[in-house]
């Protein structure tokens, strides 16, 4: 399944954070995800609150340790010793949600853009390459900014030196945690037009956190949505917003679309803790097509409740892990 110009596969990827309590059992917060990110690709990975974003995002950088699975990052898997980490640290860069909390407010905007350069050892040229990345992040004339603290800066600005102190080192991806869920509704398009303009320009892929399915449609290339720690469908935007599969996509879709005249779709329940998936499909408890008996009529019902789905990929490498769509070839036997 490996695309020549992937850039990031995660391979049955698994991370399970021990029990809380003595006696308790562990959470599976990412459950053997599938996932892969070609060169200078946006993708969206959409999903409710708990679902494993964030520790997914932490282990495809190598923050996390997975309890299973792989990584490759160009080609080069995580597990081998000799992967060179600092310049791994360097391709791999991380924007988090709250750029407030991610700078030092002690730091001026120069020193806060530079620090990376000087981590890496690469402070030939700093103050033009410091310059450079600010203004290709939208904060120009530089001079302006470089003696700025970041309380001095709106929090669309903060976003941008954080982005900048990315750009600096040219990563090859970019992971973007919820990067405009703390700003002000009227500069997260702003941000977003920024981060598809940098991956454009940088050839640079973008994995983009959020649970938000209406802002993902606006950047991405091909949009992931996670459910219970896995990845349950992925295709280009264009295909998963005409055609989404799963029956937990079309329910997320219904409730962005519900003001096009769409019948908004309520699931029953909650999603459940990462400490009790059941067995079956994770979604078969909330799923409407078990609900409405039409898995039953289809005689998958039980399928449904007894036997986990595999993702599954159509002729145009959209994927999906439903019984209820089953022409489609698996990814993984
Ligand atoms: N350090 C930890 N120890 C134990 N459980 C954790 C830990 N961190 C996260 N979890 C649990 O793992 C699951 C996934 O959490 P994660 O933060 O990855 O979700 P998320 O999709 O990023 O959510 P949000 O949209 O709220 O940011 C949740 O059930 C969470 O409670
Ligand atoms: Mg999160």
């Amino acid at each position: 399944m490996m695309a020549k110009d992937s850039l990031l596969v995660c391979d049955n990827v698994h991370v399970a954070y021990p029990p809380r309590r003595r006696g308790g059992k562990s959470a599976r917060a990412v459950d053997g995800v599938d996932l892969e990110i070609s060169r200078g690709e946006i993708v969206a990975l959409v999903g409710e609150s708990g679902c494993g974003k964030t520790t997914l995002a932490r282990a495809i950088l190598g923050l996390q340790k997975m309890s299973a699975g792989s990584i490759m990052f160009d080609g080069i898997p995580f597990s081998t010793k000799t992967v060179d980490k600092k310049a791994f640290r360097r391709r791999a860069q991380i924007v988090f949600q709250d750029p407030t909390a991610s700078l030092n407010p002690r730091q001026s905007v120069y020193e806060i853009v530079a620090e990376g350069l000087r981590i890496h050892g690469l402070s030939d040229n700093e103050h033009e390459v410091v310059t450079g990345a600010l203004e290709r992040c939208g904060l120009h004339p530089a001079d302006r900014y470089l003696m700025k603290y970041p309380h001095e800066l709106s929090g669309g600005q903060r976003q941008r030196v954080v982005i900048a102190g990315a750009m600096v080192l040219e990563p090859q991806l970019l992971v973007a945690d919820e990067p405009v869920s703390s700003l002000d509704a009227s500069v997260r398009g702003e941000i977003l037009d920024l981060l598809q303009t940098l991956a454009r320009e940088q050839d640079m892929a973008v994995l983009v956190v959020t649970h938000d399915l209406g802002l993902a449609w606006n950047i991405a290339d091909r949009i992931a949505v996670m459910y219970l720690g896995r990845i349950v469908e992925i295709g280009t935007t264009e295909e998963l917003l005409a055609q989404p599969k799963h029956p937990y996509t079309q329910a997320l879709l219904s409730v962005v679309l519900e003001h096009l005249g769409m019948s908004q779709q309520i699931l029953v329940g909650e999603m459940p803790d990462p400490t009790a998936i059941s067995t079956g499909c994770r979604f078969h408890q909330r799923c409407p097509l078990m609900q409405s008996g039409e898995a039953q009529k289809k005689g998958i019902g039980s399928r449904c409740t007894t036997e986990d789905p595999v993702l599954r990929s159509d002729d145009n490498g959209h994927l999906v892990a439903c019984h209820a769509t089953e022409s489609a070839t698996p990814v993984r036997g």
